[in-house]
């Protein structure tokens, strides 16, 4: 299999979908992540036989004998992106190409084969186009796509699998925070870090994610949206939310975001921001920034406003920052200008209503 043509996914359709009226229901009120399309792509990998197998076939539960790797020692690694109607009609994708290449890096991490970057981009067109009665287009709505790859050899030793599946599923989803919350508040964690230097805090695994979960407990326990995690070694500098990473406006309107350096999730959106942003003729930095300097500059006025972004919440506005050392308001609160502006750039790209400098869009059907 050379991953060159989307025919290579062979399609066996749903023998009993949603039927359209249950369809039309869920779509003008999906939620986020709870309920899923009719269908998923799947591909194996073996070490003997390389990729094979890809399918587009009905969705359903996967069989895994309790001893499967994955379950034991999380060899796992997945993506986020979505699919978006245009206005005419048809569907496009964000940057796919930019999740292929974060997923293969992603797998390098874990030890884990990496999936041709074209395969992956034509497993998502191939279920995009399968399923393309269950993309949105409601205001913020679309359709989320998680291609994830599973260590599934049965074997309890520690060491890299032998084989892996490779699946894509889709949900339509509407914003990620309940009610398109107008800002978050955001839980500075001084117990937990998210990713130390060498560790595996540039790939998407779930382990970061299991990891985080005790910290975003903590976060909620508190009466905070998510967690905003400080860096392992001098656990001063912001380094990303749990699922989001983070970026600060100034009063001379210059944005800054924390650095990649191996601790933090390279975002498509953060990387999408940031050349917007300067094609808009903003300055960015790319510095670190500590706690303490947020809470002054905050206090001080010198901060104006701050955001998180990521492909589930987009840009959402931060509007209150609490720890057990810090408690500060941004700016009024709510979204600030550049963060509105930025914002409305993004979806206005997203959604094939404003020009695509950057050749970003990658139209399905
Ligand atoms: N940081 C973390 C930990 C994430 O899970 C995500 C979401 O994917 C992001 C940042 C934002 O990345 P992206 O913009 O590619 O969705
Ligand atoms: C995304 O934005 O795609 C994420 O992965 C964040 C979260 C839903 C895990």
């Amino acid at each position: 299999m050379d991953g060159t043509t989307p025919q290579m996914f062979a399609i066996e359709k749903s023998p009993n979908p949603v039927a359209a009226e249950a369809r039309e229901a869920i779509l003008a009120n999906p939620g986020f992540g709870r309920v899923f399309t009719d269908h998923m792509a799947t591909i194996r990998y073996t070490d003997e036989r390389g990729w094979h197998d890809a399918k587009i076939e009905p969705r359903r539960p996967l069989a895994v004998d309790p001893a499967t790797t994955v379950l034991h020692y999380a060899q796992e690694i997945f993506e986020g992106l979505k699919a978006y109607r245009l206005p005419d009609g048809g569907a496009t994708l964000f940057r796919p190409l930019a999740n292929a290449r974060r997923f293969r890096k992603s797998a390098i991490r874990l030890a884990m084969p990496e999936l041709p970057e074209e395969l992956f981009v034509q497993s998502v067109h191939a279920l995009v186009s399968t399923d393309r009665d269950w993309i949105p287009s409601g205001d913020g709505a679309s359709l989320y796509l998680r291609p994830f790859l599973i260590a599934d050899e049965v074997f309890l030793g520690v060491k890299p699998s032998h084989s892996y599946l490779y699946c894509v599923i889709a949900c339509p989803v509407g914003a990620y925070f309940k009610g398109g919350a107008p800002s978050v508040t955001i839980w500075v964690s001084d117990t937990y870090t998210r990713a130390a230097p060498g560790g595996t805090g540039e790939a998407k695994c779930g382990g970061n994610y299991a990891a985080s979960l005790v910290a975003q407990a903590e976060a909620s326990r508190e009466g905070c949206d998510q967690v905003v995690f400080l860096d392992a070694v001098e656990r001063r500098y912001i380094e990303e939310l749990g699922g989001m990473n983070v970026f600060f406006v100034f009063e001379d309107g210059s944005l800054q975001t924390p650095p990649l350096g191996g601790t933090i999730l390279p975002g498509i959106t953060r990387d999408s921001l940031i050349t917007r942003a300067r094609g808009m003729g903003l300055t960015v930095r790319e510095e670190a920034y500590s706690i303490d300097q947020w809470q002054e500059d905050a206090r001080s006025g010198r901060l104006r406003e701050a955001f998180a972004c990521g492909t589930a919440a987009v840009v959402t506005p931060i509007g209150h920052v609490k720890g057990k050392r810090h408690n500060f308001a941004i700016g009024n609160g709510g979204a600030g200008d550049v963060t509105q502006r930025l914002k409305d750039a993004l979806i206005q790209i997203q959604l094939g209503l404003a020009d695509d400098p950057n050749g970003w869009r990658d139209r399905v059907f």
